[in-house]
């Protein structure tokens, strides 16, 4: 399978990404390639709105997304992968989803495989639930297959990390 990782870190070393390196290792172990996008660390404009893309055509920002949507399109399974901020993905990753808008047609229509890879201090469910809500309403408005959660509470260093985590995200890489 061909998959994409977006990422929401600016930390590359941090609790998110550390999990999506595992995560990798496993997918790479099984043979699947990876593409990764660090949306953090591109140049992605948040949506405006405009509707110039009729929801099916060209974003007027031809920045870093419009090849990543060209990634997503041709994907067989696509990643997220975030830190909690306020109880929400960040704003990288969050700006990048709402630029599936000007694609929703095209990347809607194939049933993509997806996981969700999430991290946060915090050890209670009341933090998460918001993320894990917002997810599966993704998955079922774009008519994607859930294969997976990692959701990393008491993930606030890597260091307090819970080790189980690593291996969840391997086997999550191994068995999307
Ligand atoms: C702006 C900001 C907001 C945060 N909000 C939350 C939060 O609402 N709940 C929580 O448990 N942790 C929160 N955290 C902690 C991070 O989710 C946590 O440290 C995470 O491991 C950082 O991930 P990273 O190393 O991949 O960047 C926040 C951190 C920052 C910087």
């Amino acid at each position: 399978m061909k998959i994409t990782i977006l990422t929401g870190s600016n930390n590359l070393h941090g609790t998110s990404n550390t999990l999506v390196d595992e995560f990798i290792r496993g997918a790479t172990e099984k043979g699947h390639e990876i593409k990764r996008f660090d949306t953090a660390h591109l140049n992605i404009h948040p949506c405006i709105g405009c509707n110039h893309c009729g929801m099916n055509g060209n974003c007027v920002f031809q920045d870093d997304m419009p090849k990543i949507l060209d990634e997503i399109e041709t994907s067989d399974a696509l990643v997220l992968a975030t830190p909690v901020y306020y109880f929400a993905m960040t704003a990288p990753l969050k700006a990048s989803i709402d630029r599936f808008y000007s694609r929703t047609g095209r990347i809607s229509r194939k049933r993509l495989k997806t996981a969700y890879i999430m991290t946060c201090w915090n050890t209670d469910d009341s933090t998460v639930e918001p993320l894990i809500t917002h997810y599966k309403k993704l998955v079922d408005y774009m008519n994607y297959e859930d294969r997976g959660m990692i959701i990393g509470k008491g993930c606030g260093t890597t260091t307090m990390m819970p080790k189980h985590f690593l291996e969840d995200a391997y086997q999550l890489g191994k068995n999307i």
